[in-house]
């Protein structure tokens, strides 16, 4: 595995490598790499003749100074499990690469309310951090598939509007969540919980799955309600669990006229924010 840390180094060897073709398939990570992670990896090296993932802990997407801190960084591990999956290059870039102080990489564009809503509410100016960053690094990598996780739908979500607002040449690729046993969501974060916390934080997914039962029986403001309720277990505390379009990430008003409906939700276990999210429906 090649890794670069330099933006100029990744441009000249991907211009070599690339001889005008563009096949790449890029991976953008904060590190703290799990099988969610390996598994987008995964499909890349399928699609593509060479995959890309980058690992930047990104600064302007963190709300909290302490967050950022807090991040975990596995760099040594990180390596180790990229070149055994075989990824080809990985882009390891300090933030002066990112953001160099004489360039402006802003992303200005109307959200349509997309980033207002759930973790927008909670995490202001975090969606604007994050396509700042990933519009930098596909302009970095130039590549023809970006693949991210579903477990993040919304922020897969505003990366898709970007793209077609922006109009930029990128196929985005959704991945599957990848869990535990239990149904908890693989995530970087889950490093920082008990094995307690773990074994009952399996309740996430089991009120993903009831609300997805009920659907059809019961009214939206009802199953958000009761999903609340189910999940304020002890040491847990629900921030919002809100059943939505999937395409606008507006409240479902109408569920039998509406084609895709996903449930999103935050939960917080201890000091740890979790969120997760499920697609109750997709007729789309
Ligand atoms: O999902 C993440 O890990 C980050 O938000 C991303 C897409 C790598 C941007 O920093």
């Amino acid at each position: 595995m090649f890794i670069f840390k330099k933006t100029e180094d990744l441009r000249n060897f991907l211009q070599q490598k690339n001889n005008g073709t563009r096949d790449i398939g890029f991976v953008p990570t904060m590190g703290a790499l799990h099988e969610g992670h390996l598994s987008l990896i995964r499909m890349s090296k399928s699609s593509n003749s060479l995959c890309i993932c980058s690992i930047f802990v990104n600064p302007t997407q963190f709300n909290q100074a302490a967050d950022l801190q807090k991040y975990p960084r596995t760099t040594s591990k990180d390596i180790a499990l990229l070149a055994k999956v075989g990824c080809d290059v990985l882009f390891l870039p300090h933030e002066s690469e990112i953001y160099p102080s004489d360039l402006d990489t802003k992303v200005e564009i109307a959200m349509n309310g997309l980033d207002t809503v759930m973790e927008g509410e909670f995490r202001p100016g975090h969606f604007a951090g994050v396509i700042q960053v990933v519009k930098r690094l596909l302009d970095i990598t130039s590549p023809s598939h970006l693949y991210m996780g579903q477990k993040d739908f919304q922020q897969f979500s505003i990366i898709k509007h970007m793209i077609r607002t922006l109009d930029l040449p990128v196929n985005l690729v959704m991945a599957p969540t990848v869990r535990a046993e239990n149904g908890l969501a693989k995530s970087s974060r889950n490093e920082r919980l008990t094995a307690e916390q773990k074994e009952q934080a399996g309740i996430i997914y089991k009120t993903l799955s009831a609300a997805g039962d009920v659907l059809l029986r019961k009214s939206v403001d009802t199953i958000e309600a009761d999903a609340i309720k189910t999940l304020s277990i002890p040491g847990f505390k629900p921030e919002y669990f809100d059943i939505v379009d999937g395409n606008t990430l507006q409240p479902v008003k109408d569920v039998l006229n509406t084609d895709w409906i996903v449930a999103c939700t935050a939960v917080w276990a201890g000091d740890v924010r979790l969120i997760d999210n499920m697609i109750l429906k997709d007729e789309g």
